[in-house]
C-alpha cells in the first residue's frame, strides 16, 4: 500500500506562532489532504520543539519553568490549528515520554555504531539557531540568520562522526533527485557538503533543559539531535508499539516528506540523513525547503519583530481566505512578501468576485430555474473541455508540489466556466422558454463545473470546498478520487437559498478601521459588524459592498417601442455586455447616450421593463419635483469595468 507521512518543522515554543509557522502548516495539510484524495494513507504529523537554551532563557526572562512556557504556546498552536481546520494526525512535544524514549534508543544505536566520542568543543554560538558558525560564516561577528552577537563557546561535549557520512550523503544527494527540493536547494546542500564536514558537537554541558545523555552524566541532548529525531519517535519507534514507524517509515512503497523552511535545511538534509545512517534507519524521501515570508523585505520572525499574527485575518476573512492567500501568492519554494493589501486584493478579486461570484450566480440560477426538480446530465458542452484540461494541470502542478500553479489551474477552469454562463445567457433562456430541456443542460454544465472546482479546491479550502457543495446540492464529504469525474453531481436535493461565500471588503474603507490597526499586531480584531440595518436605517460598509457598481461604455442604445421613458442600452462592462433598460429617454436622445460612461449595479437581479430583459441598473441622480433624470457619468478615459466604491 502506497503510504504518504508528512511533517511540519516542530516549531520552538519560545514565542507565539506567526504567518511564517502557520504556513509550513498549511502547506503540510494541503500535501496531506491533496495524497489522501487520491487514495493513498496518509499521515500528518507536527509539534513543537521545547528543549534547549533558546527556550530556558525565554522562560527565565518571563521568570517562569520552561514546560510552563511551552505549557502556554502548545495551547496556542492546538487553538490555532483547529481554526485553520488543520487536519493533523498527531502532535508531539519534545518534553513527552514516548519521544525521550526514542531519543535514548537512537543515541544508543549511534554509539553502537561508533560515531560518538568526547573532545573538547569551541566556537562561536547561535542561541536562536541553537547551532555553531565559523568565523568566517559569521556576519560582522553576527549569525547570518538572526543578525544577534554569536557567542564565544568552549566546553567538553559528544561528538559525532559527521564527516564520516560524507560521501554517503552525496551518494543520497545523487541517486535520489528529489531529495532535496528545490533544484536550487539540493545544489546548495551539496557544495555545502562538498566543502567538507567537520564533527558535529551532539552534547551540551553548559544548560539544563534537555533530555539528559545516555551514559554521559552532566551532559544534555544537543536539542537538534534531540528535534530532528521526532519524526520517528512520534511514530512510536524506540517506544515499544512501532506499528505505525513500520507503516509509514519502513515502508518501501511509502513517501516521507519533511516540509520546512530554507533557514533549517542544513539540519534537514546532512545532519538528520547523517544521524539516520548511523542508527541503520531508512532516510526521508524528500527534504522540501520553501522560502520566506518577508515583510520590509526581511524574514518575518520574532527576533527582528516584523510578525504578522494569523489571528485577526482569520477572525475577520475566515481561515479559507488565508490558506488561500499564502498558497497562491507565494511560488511554492521561493520568498515573498507578506502585505495587507494583497491580501486585500487577492480577496477581492479572486475569492469574492472569481469565485464567490461565480458559485452564486450558478447556484441561483439553477435554484431559480429548477426549484427542487434537477437538471439534467449533459456532457457535451464546452465546460467538459475545460474541466479536463484543468484536471490535467492541477495534477501536474500538485505532484511537483506547485501549489499555486495547481490553484491558478482551478481559476482558469473559473473563468472558462463563467465564460460559458455570459455566452449563453441561461436568465435570458429562462426568461423565454422556463426550465427547458436546453436551459437544463446548460445549467447542468455549470453547476458540475462548479461542483469540480470544490473537488480541486478541496486540499486547499476544505470548509469552502463543503459549502459550494452545499449550495449545490452535492453531498458534503471529503472528496475522494472518484469525485473528479464528471458528471457525479448528484442532482434532485432541494437547494438552499444562496449566500455569499466571501463577501467583497472596501480596502481603503477597511484600512480606516482598527480592525486594520489591529491586524499587524497580537490584539484580535473586532468582530465585523453583523451585514444588517441598524435601527436608525444606517447600513454597514459589509452590506453596502453587496451592492457591485461598475463603469460601463453604452454602445447601442435604441427606444423601447411604445414607450416615453424607457431606452434599451447595451453596456460594455469591460468582461462581458449587458443589456440595460433605463428610464431616461425624456431627458437623453439615444444617439447622445452612445459613447457615455456611466455607472451600472451589476448584480441586480434581472427584471422585465415593458416586456425587455433589463440585466443591471444605471445610475442617473433625479432632479426637481419632476424626477428629471441626470445621468452620473465618469471621465472618458476611465476603463469600462472599472470598480465603483
Ligand atoms: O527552527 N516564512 O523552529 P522555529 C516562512 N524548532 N516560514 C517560516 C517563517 C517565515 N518568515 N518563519 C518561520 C525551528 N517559518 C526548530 C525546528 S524541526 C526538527 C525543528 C517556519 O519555531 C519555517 O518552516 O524557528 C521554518 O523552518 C520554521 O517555521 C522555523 O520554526
Ligand atoms: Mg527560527
Amino acid at each position: 500500500m502506497k503510504t504518504f507521512y508528512a511533517t511540519t518543522p516542530i516549531y520552538y515554543v519560545n514565542d507565539l506562532p506567526h504567518i511564517g509557522h502557520i504556513y509550513s502548516t498549511v502547506v503540510t495539510d494541503v500535501l496531506t489532504r491533496y495524497h489522501r484524495l487520491l487514495g493513498e494513507k496518509t499521515w500528518f504529523l507536527t509539534g513543537t520543539d521545547e528543549h534547549g537554551q533558546k527556550i530556558e532563557r525565554a522562560a527565565a526572562a518571563q521568570g517562569t519553568e520552561p514546560i510552563e512556557l511551552a505549557n502556554r504556546v502548545v495551547l496556542r498552536y492546538h487553538e490555532l490549528y483547529r481554526r485553520f481546520g488543520i487536519a493533523n494526525d498527531d502532535f508531539i512535544r519534545t518534553t513527552e515520554a514516548r519521544h525521550r524514549r526514542g531519543v535514548e534508543e537512537i543515541i544508543r544505536r549511534i554509539e553502537a555504531a561508533g560515531d560518538l566520542y568526547l573532545a573538547r568543543h569551541e566556537g562561536w554560538y547561535c542561541a536562536s539557531c541553537e547551532a555553531f558558525y565559523t568565523e568566517k560564516e559569521l556576519v560582522e561577528q553576527k549569525c547570518p540568520i538572526h543578525g544577534e552577537p554569536a557567542a564565544w563557546q568552549s566546553e567538553e561535549n559528544v561528538f559525532f562522526r559527521l564527516s564520516k557520512y560524507a560521501g554517503r550523503l552525496q551518494e543520497i544527494y545523487r541517486s535520489q533527485p528529489g531529495f532535496v527540493r528545490p533544484e536550487t536547494r539540493r545544489a546548495e546542500v551539496m557544495s555545502f557538503v562538498e566543502a567538507g564536514l567537520k564533527d558535529l558537537s551532539v552534547s551540551r554541558t553548559n544548560i539544563r533543559w534537555g533530555i539528559p545523555f545516555p551514559g554521559r552524566p552532566g551532559h544534555v541532548v544537543y536539542v537538534w539531535l534531540d528535534a530532528l529525531s521526532n519524526y520517528v519517535t512520534a511514530l512510536g519507534f524506540g517506544a515499544g508499539d512501532e506499528r505505525l514507524y513500520r507503516e509509514f517509515w519502513e515502508n518501501p512503497d511509502g513517501r516521507r516528506v519533511h516540509v520546512i523552511g530554507k533557514d533549517i535545511l542544513r539540519f534537514h538534509a546532512v545532519y538528520w540523513p547523517a544521524f539516520l545512517l548511523s542508527a541503520g534507519i531508512p532516510v526521508p524521501t524528500t527534504v522540501w525547503a520553501h522560502g520566506w515570508w518577508l515583510r520590509d523585505e526581511k524574514k518575518m520572525s520574532k527576533s527582528v519583530g516584523n510578525i504578522v499574527q494569523p489571528d485577526a485575518l482569520v477572525e475577520e476573512f475566515g481561515p479559507d481566505a488565508l490558506r488561500y492567500f499564502l498558497l497562491r501568492e507565494m511560488a511554492f519554494g521561493q520568498d515573498a512578501a507578506f502585505s495587507d493589501q494583497a491580501f486585500l486584493e487577492r480577496y477581492n478579486a479572486d475569492l469574492a468576485n472569481d469565485l464567490g461570484n461565480t458559485v452564486s450566480r450558478v447556484a441561483a440560477l439553477c435554484r431559480q430555474a429548477f426549484g427542487s426538480s434537477p437538471p439534467e446530465p449533459c456532457d457535451d458542452n464546452e465546460v467538459i473541455g475545460a474541466w479536463e484540461r484543468a484536471r490535467e494541470a492541477w495534477r501536474v502542478a500538485m505532484d511537483e508540489s506547485a501549489f499555486h500553479r495547481g490553484l491558478e489551474a482551478v481559476w482558469k477552469l473559473l473563468s472558462e466556466i463563467n465564460g460559458f454562463v455570459v455566452s449563453r445567457e441561461p436568465w435570458k433562456i429562462l426568461k423565454e422558454e422556463g426550465p427547458s430541456r436546453r436551459l437544463s443542460r446548460i445549467l447542468y454544465a455549470c453547476a458540475e463545473g462548479v461542483r469540480l472546482v470544490a473537488v480541486l479546491l478541496s486540499p486547499f479550502m476544505p470548509e469552502t470546498s463543503r459549502r459550494i457543495c452545499a449550495a449545490l446540492g452535492a453531498a458534503a464529504k471529503e472528496a475522494a478520487l472518484e469525485d473528479l469525474e464528471w458528471g457525479r453531481l448528484s442532482t434532485g436535493a432541494a437547494l438552499p437559498a444562496p449566500e455569499a461565500l466571501f463577501p467583497r471588503v472596501d480596502a481603503a474603507a477597511y484600512f480606516s478601521t482598527e480592525e486594520a490597526k489591529t491586524m499587524s499586531t497580537n490584539e484580535p480584531a473586532r468582530p465585523a459588524a453583523a451585514p444588517i440595518a441598524d435601527d436608525d436605517g444606517r447600513i454597514s460598509i459589509q452590506e453596502f459592498q453587496r451592492v457591485r457598481l461598475v463603469t460601463g461604455r453604452v454602445v447601442e442604445a435604441e427606444r423601447v417601442p411604445k414607450s416615453n421613458k424607457l431606452v434599451r442600452l447595451q453596456v460594455d462592462l469591460g468582461s462581458e455586455k449587458r443589456q440595460v433598460v433605463a428610464g431616461i429617454a425624456n431627458r437623453y436622445e439615444p444617439e447622445a447616450l452612445v459613447g457615455k460612461n456611466v455607472v451600472i449595479v451589476a448584480n441586480l437581479k434581472p427584471a422585465k421593463l415593458m416586456g425587455v430583459e433589463s440585466d443591471g441598473m444605471v445610475l442617473a441622480a433625479t432632479v426637481g419635483a419632476a424626477g428629471d433624470p441626470s445621468l452620473l457619468e465618469v471621465a472618458a478615459d476611465v476603463p469600462p469595468g472599472s470598480i465603483v466604491k
